[in-house]
């Protein structure tokens, strides 16, 4: 059978390398397009990154297209200095031939969905800018689309605010639109984002492997949390990231889920928030679902050794 069809959204960004480097290598998944949207660095910066990231693994010439540089309607509110002045925490990256490709991100993403045999899912690993302008400007997409999984959104805690999760937060009526647009979504959010971590041994493992696409993987895990100002390098955290919710989409079993009706708080001091409703009285009440709350499926648990077993396979099988 050939491995389900996937076109994914990214702002590369550190989390987001490692996302692109599990997602090429790992047999189960083909990536059909990739599209950048402005987030973790400048919106070329996100493009060069990734063509980058591309070549250290290795991939054929997928079709990488540039999008949106700012948000719907606000302007981008804050740099995201985590990932560093070019987005991969202070990693250099040879040059790249690779170049863009004369589409928009919107258009690429058209292209890719409409073009595959089967289903696809479309992954969004950033702010949602470019999703809801392909589902507001193509709606006949959505037949075609199996769901869309992003990474954004928290049932709990925020991280850019006390509430708001910085994807969400920085587009958050991008995230409606793609919540309210009725295709099958399910959230992989700071719940489960931020406890999908790699042991240090495995990293620095990596770090000084032959292959590249290894090395740069422990170079990311090693260097995420170094800032731009190379003042505060934190304690490691080896966080995979963006890369967890590849994870999820190839290892569900390793993860929980839960149906819960959902909407994202566009105004005042929570805006940015997704306001999970987790009582137990939206579902006695058959209240699932209801206007202007959408139901939507929120990763919420996860066997972390496994999850992260499954990741380091997929990134030692660059090794042969
Ligand atoms: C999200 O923001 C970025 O820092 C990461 O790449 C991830 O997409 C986490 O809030
Ligand atoms: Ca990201």
């Amino acid at each position: 059978m050939p491995a389900p069809t996937i076109v994914l959204d990214v702002d590369t960004g550190t989390d987001d390398a490692l996302a692109i480097l599990y997602a090429v290598q790992h047999p189960d998944v083909a990536v059909a397009g990739i599209s950048c949207v402005a987030g973790n660095a400048s919106l070329e910066q996100v493009v060069a990154n990734t063509h980058k990231v591309l070549d250290v693994a290795g991939a054929p010439l997928i079709p990488v297209a540039a999008g949106a540089v700012k948000p719907l309607i606000e302007r981008a509110q804050q740099e995201d200095a985590f990932h560093g002045v070019d987005g991969l925490g202070g990693v250099v990256l040879p040059d790249t031939e690779r170049t863009a490709s004369p589409l928009t991100a919107v258009e690429l993403l058209r292209q890719q969905i409409l073009a595959a045999d089967a289903k696809v899912t479309l992954v969004g690993l950033a702010p949602q800018t470019n999703i809801a302008m392909l589902l507001t400007m193509h709606p006949e997409v959505a037949d075609h689309l199996e769901r869309i999984l992003f990474m954004g959104g928290s049932a709990g805690t925020g991280n850019i605010t006390a509430v708001a999760e910085f994807n969400v937060w920085q587009d958050p009526e991008a995230a409606t639109c793609v919540i309210e647009s009725g295709i099958p979504v399910t959230m992989y959010g700071l719940d489960v984002f931020t406890r999908l971590t790699v042991p240090e041994h495995h990293a620095q493992r990596l770090a000084s492997a032959d292959h590249p696409a290894q090395r740069l993987a422990g170079e990311l895990l090693l260097r995420r949390g170094a800032r731009a100002d190379g003042l505060s390098e934190q304690a490691y955290v080896g966080q995979i990231g963006d890369a967890g919710a590849l994870v999820y989409l190839t290892h569900p079993e390793l993860f929980t889920t839960a149906s819960h009706p959902t909407r994202v708080n566009l105004s005042g001091i929570g805006r940015g928030q997704t306001i999970v409703d987790r009582r137990a009285i939206a579902q006695d009440a058959g209240e699932l679902g209801r206007d202007p709350w959408r139901t939507i499926e929120v990763v919420l648990g996860l066997d972390v050794p496994a999850a992260a077993q499954a990741f380091l396979e997929t990134i030692d099988s660059f090794a042969g």
